[in-house]
């Protein structure tokens, strides 16, 4: 039995503590959007936020999530609010097939709430483990840079936007 907040929400999940979390996510809780890619934290395809902090959710077990927050990329946005690197995705196009992309945004968010300039060095040293297939890493950039420019122009809080709950 593990306990946990999920997308703002208590959720008790009778699994093993053992239970890698992203299995718990979809397989238990029928939450699709994190994907399976490498099972060994080597391609960010199931990158959730843990308290906040990008984190692999194929290595991590459910067990060292007892008591904490952790966010997927259903609960990035606020109700009918996009988190501003969602607009700044459909904006530019950035997917193509779209498998890599949840792990890519949950990922930038994280990077955008540590640090809302960054620069391409910045986003080369956060972004470097999630890989994409499709090789749209161009534009995972751009809307980056993108996303920080709309932050700041709405004065959106990056950090509260990653941390406060999201609305049901
Ligand atoms: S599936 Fe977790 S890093 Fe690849
Ligand atoms: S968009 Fe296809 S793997 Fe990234």
């Amino acid at each position: 039995m593990a306990k946990f907040k999920l997308n703002g929400v208590e959720r008790e999940v009778d699994a093993p503590p053992e239970m890698p979390l992203l299995w718990v996510i979809r397989d238990v809780l029928k939450l699709t959007g994190t994907k399976f890619g490498c099972g060994m934290a080597l391609c960010g395809a199931c990158t959730v936020h843990l308290n906040g902090q990008a984190t692999r959710s194929c290595i991590l077990p459910v067990g060292a999530v007892e008591g904490q927050q952790v966010r997927t990329i259903e609960g990035l946005a606020k109700g009918e609010a996009l988190h501003p690197c969602q607009r700044a995705w459909n904006e530019l196009s950035v997917p193509q097939c779209g498998y890599c992309q949840p792990g890519q945004l949950m990922q930038a968010s994280s990077l955008l709430a540590q640090n809302p300039a960054p620069t391409d060095d910045d986003i080369t040293a956060s972004m470097s483990g999630n890989i994409c297939r499709c090789g749209t890493y161009p534009r995972i950039r751009a809307a980056i840079h993108r996303a920080a420019e709309m932050a700041k122009d709405e004065q959106v809080d990056l950090k509260a936007a990653i941390t406060s709950e999201p609305l049901k």
